[in-house]
């Protein structure tokens, strides 16, 4: 596992970005796996900016995103479809149907969680992946106590991420309860892993995550038993590490 602390948010961001930019410069046709949340929005936004500066071309890649809300429409303006669109899909030439992301209102559930599965064995597996880490340790939203073998399935959000996200919503009927997400064994299939970590929010989990303790109660651990790992964080998330 390789360690790159950056200066700060932008210099992470651009770092990051310039990691997608060679690995599809290496390899037009890369699959590159994707990751919602606030952590990942600076790098998108690199990615564009390179874009606009004709240095990227995204017209034969493919993109495999972690997770999707139960529930929410894909225009609905809080799925993570809406916020590819708005974050990366819209702004550069990337072809609609190269990029996947699980459908949280499929009428049968569990068919769409073995659909999804079949896209990351078919199309992948992912070069690069992209993750960002909870505070709890999750990836994807595989929760504490999730299992290292855990393929695409149906997850219970935690009372705490309920909560946190009631403020994009107007009532609490709304409000997401469950969520497809990649498992992690799904995730450990990628060639390489980059896994991005900002803010002192994440500084204990980082912390916990370095330590080097693999187990099931911090589901980013599992990241030690996979060959090319690099953790990029910021100065804020990499304080309580000696
Ligand atoms: C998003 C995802 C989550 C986030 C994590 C960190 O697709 O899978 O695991 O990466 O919750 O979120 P932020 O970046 O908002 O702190």
């Amino acid at each position: 596992m390789e360690i790159v602390v950056k200066e700060n948010y932008e210099a992470l961001s651009n770092y990051v970005a310039q990691c997608i930019q060679e690995q599809i410069k290496d390899k037009p046709s890369s699959v590159i796996g994707l990751a919602t949340g606030s952590t990942p929005v600076g790098t998108y936004k690199e990615l564009v900016e390179a874009y606009k500066r004709k240095e990227v071309d995204f017209s034969k890649i493919s993109t495999i995103n972690l997770d999707e809300y139960i529930g929410l429409s894909n225009d609905h303006p809080q799925s993570y479809h809406v916020f590819m669109q708005e974050q990366l899909f819209n702004h550069v030439n990337i072809e609609e149907q190269n990029t996947h992301i699980p459908n949280g209102v499929a009428t049968n559930l569990e068919e769409e969680c073995q659909r999804y599965e079949q896209v990351i064995d078919t199309i992948g597996p992912v070069d690069l992946q992209i993750l960002g880490i909870g505070v709890n340790g999750h990836i994807g939203f595989n929760e504490p106590g999730s299992s290292f073998t855990g393929k695409t399935s149906i997850v219970p959000l935690t009372e705490s991420t309920i909560e946190a996200n009631a403020r994009f919503f107007d009532t609490m009927e709304e409000v997401p309860r469950e969520a497809v997400t990649m498992g992690i064994q799904s995730i450990l299939k990628s060639k390489k892993i980059i896994l991005l970590a900002s803010g002192e929010s994440k500084a204990p989990v980082i912390e916990q995550l370095l330590s080097g303790e693999v187990t099931e109660a911090l589901p980013a651990s599992v990241l030690h038993q996979h060959e090319d790992v690099t953790i990029v964080v910021d100065p804020l998330a990499y304080q309580l590490v000696n």
